[in-house]
């Protein structure tokens, strides 16, 4: 029995994570602020005397007793990491710091959930381990993107500086029960749509893939992870390698649906990647670990569970603001004017710094002009 913490405890795959943990035996502390996790996806544990759940934020510092951290919190869809990206950044980078901080003191053996995202738009397909990415630093992904990636420097930091035994999953889109139903992701989205017979939106001509991991899987890849000996520091990628467009996953839930859902057509959102596909030959070889559940099984277990939360009418709207964020001023934006902001998208455009006759450099351009939305749609 081990003393585990994991932050994200109360989000989708915290949940399913701090289940298979409690399964095993272990005593589970999970800890979440509440912004996209839900009290709802962790009740069915708190009966269990080896679970605790604590409401804290991951940018202030945490002192517990544990032998294993899994750190999680992080805002994982675009609607949500860019309500309000600075705390984004912030819970990505001082949330790392703080569990790095924490495993270095107690000795905790620590996980990370990086993602595929640190590949940005990739030019190199399937993504294997050692390509270094296309990210756009300035974009509006970058608070999600750039945090991760910057949370990976700072776990092979501790691991070389302090030594801290360090386990780093690059997790490839997953999909399962407990999912956000309003976080824009696009099988929830699909599902909730086609449930509903509404429209299912379709960006850009659809031929864009993604590869769809069911939960249990991914799960099932991170306990073989933090199981490996403290020379596997990772990072490696963990995600189903079956390449599906998004035309096909959306004709798919339609079936199985037995919906009525017409598609609709809309402009594929700025930097949003056109392919993605995990190589896995590391997690193979390293891990003995390759997904299992196929996408239509997974589909329909999802399809179940999103049936029944829209019969029981409950469905949660909006996050709620961090706390922290709350008492800061000027907080973002809305979560109305974010999601009119991903569809369609404002592209920005960098303008040149102002030139003399002689064509040398006069002056700085204000910040103002650096960036400034391109003409299009609005
Ligand atoms: N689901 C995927 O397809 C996917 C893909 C790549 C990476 N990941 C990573 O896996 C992790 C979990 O993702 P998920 O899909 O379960 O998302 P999620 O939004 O359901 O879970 C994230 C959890 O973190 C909590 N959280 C956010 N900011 C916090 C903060 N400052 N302090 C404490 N808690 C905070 C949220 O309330 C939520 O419970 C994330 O780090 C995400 O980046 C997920």
């Amino acid at each position: 029995m081990r003393r585990i913490l994991v932050t994200g405890g109360a989000g989708f795959l915290g949940s399913h994570l701090c289940e298979r943990l409690l399964r095993e035996g272990h005593d589970v502390l999970c800890v979440d602020n509440y912004f996209t996790g839900r009290k709802s996806n962790i009740a069915h544990l708190l009966g269990n005397p080896r679970f605790e759940a604590l409401r804290h934020d991951v940018t202030i510092p945490l002192y517990v007793e544990v032998d294993e951290i899994y750190n999680l919190a992080c805002p994982a869809s675009p609607i949500h990491y860019q309500l309000d990206p600075v705390q984004t950044t912030k819970t990505s980078v001082h949330g790392a710091i703080n569990m790095l901080g924490l495993a270095k003191r107690v000795k905790a053996r620590i996980f990370h959930a990086s993602t595929s995202e640190v590949y940005g738009d990739p030019q190199r397909h399937p993504q294997t381990e050692d390509y270094w990415g296309n990210v756009n630093p300035i974009g509006v992904r970058s608070c999600y993107d750039e945090g991760k990636r910057c949370a990976e420097t700072l776990f092979f930091d501790y691991y070389r500086q302090h030594r801290v035994r360090i386990k780093v999953a690059r997790i490839f889109n997953t999909y399962g029960p407990r999912m956000h139903p309003n976080d824009g992701r696009v099988v929830s989205n699909f599902v909730v749509q086609a449930l509903r017979h509404e429209p299912i939106t379709i960006y850009g001509e659809g031929s864009q893939t993604r590869c769809f991991c069911y939960v249990d899987d991914q799960i099932d890849g991170w306990m073989r992870l933090m199981g490996t000996p403290d020379d596997v520091t990772g990072p490696i990628n963990l995600g189903n390698p079956q390449e599906t467009t998004i035309l096909e996953l959306a004709r798919t839930i339609i079936d199985l649906t037995g919906s009525h859902s017409p598609l609709i057509w809309k402009t594929l959102p700025s930097d949003d990647p056109r392919r993605r596909r995990p190589d896995i030959s590391l997690a193979e070889e390293v891990l003995g670990w390759r997904p299992r559940v196929s996408l239509k099984e997974g589909l329909l277990k999802t399809i179940e569970y999103f049936d029944a939360l829209l019969r029981t009418d409950t469905l949660p709207t909006e996050p709620e603001r961090p706390a922290v964020a709350e008492v800061r001023p000027r907080a973002g934006r809305t979560f109305g004017e974010v999601a009119a902001q991903i569809a369609p998208p404002v592209p920005v455009v960098a303008v040149p710094p102002a030139r003399g006759k002689d064509g040398t450099r006069v002056r700085s351009a204000p910040a103002s002009e650096l960036l400034r939305p391109e003409a299009g749609p609005a």
